[in-house]
């Protein structure tokens, strides 16, 4: 879709929306590690045409895991469908946010990872690390999960049985 753009001298121009039409808000969370990669990812979602909510505070300046885990539990709750987590490696918040039940988090750091993540297991959470990958192949790995969708499938199953495991160790009920 063709949409109109305020430029930042507020003049008009045209542009073409790259947003796909069915992904709600994406939250965005990062520590001091990746403060600049999750700047980066902020701007080029937004200027896709995404609503983001940025769970930053000041210079990200937070322990890896107190952000990962407010932004799983928002996904958890469906506040955001998709959300991106950004550390150092991405190790640590893909740890952290695999812990809340329902989230299935995946550090990707290129495109076919990134796409099987959605098709095969249907993470709804991405995590880079701002140590490891730079910013134009991240720009590309977001925009290849965030245009990917769960296949279904043979992937139902097994996706199914991760649920189950969640279950198992997770009394919460849903
Ligand atoms: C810094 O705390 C670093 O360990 C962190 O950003 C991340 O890489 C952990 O997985």
């Amino acid at each position: 879709m063709v949409k109109k753009w305020l430029q930042g001298d507020g003049s008009e121009c045209l542009r073409r929306e790259r947003r796909v039409e069915n992904v709600k808000k994406i939250g965005i969370g990062a520590d001091g590690a990746a403060t600049q990669l999750k700047s980066t990812l902020i701007e080029y979602l937004k200027e896709a045409g995404y609503e983001v909510e940025d769970y930053g505070s000041e210079a990200d300046g937070v322990d890896y895991p107190d952000v990962a885990v407010e932004v799983a539990e928002a996904v958890a709750g469906g506040e955001h469908d998709r959300a991106i987590l950004c550390c150092g490696t991405g190790l640590g918040m893909s740890i952290t946010a695999n812990k809340v039940p329902g989230v299935r988090a995946a550090q990707c750091h290129d495109v076919y990872s990134a796409q099987r993540a959605r098709k095969s297991n249907n993470a709804q959470v991405l995590t880079m690390g701002g140590r490891v990958i730079g910013p134009e192949l991240a720009k590309t790995v977001v925009g290849a999960w965030l245009e990917s969708e769960f296949a279904g499938g043979g992937s139902a199953s097994k996706v199914a049985k991760m649920e189950e495991i969640d279950r198992r160790y997770n009394a919460v009920p849903r």
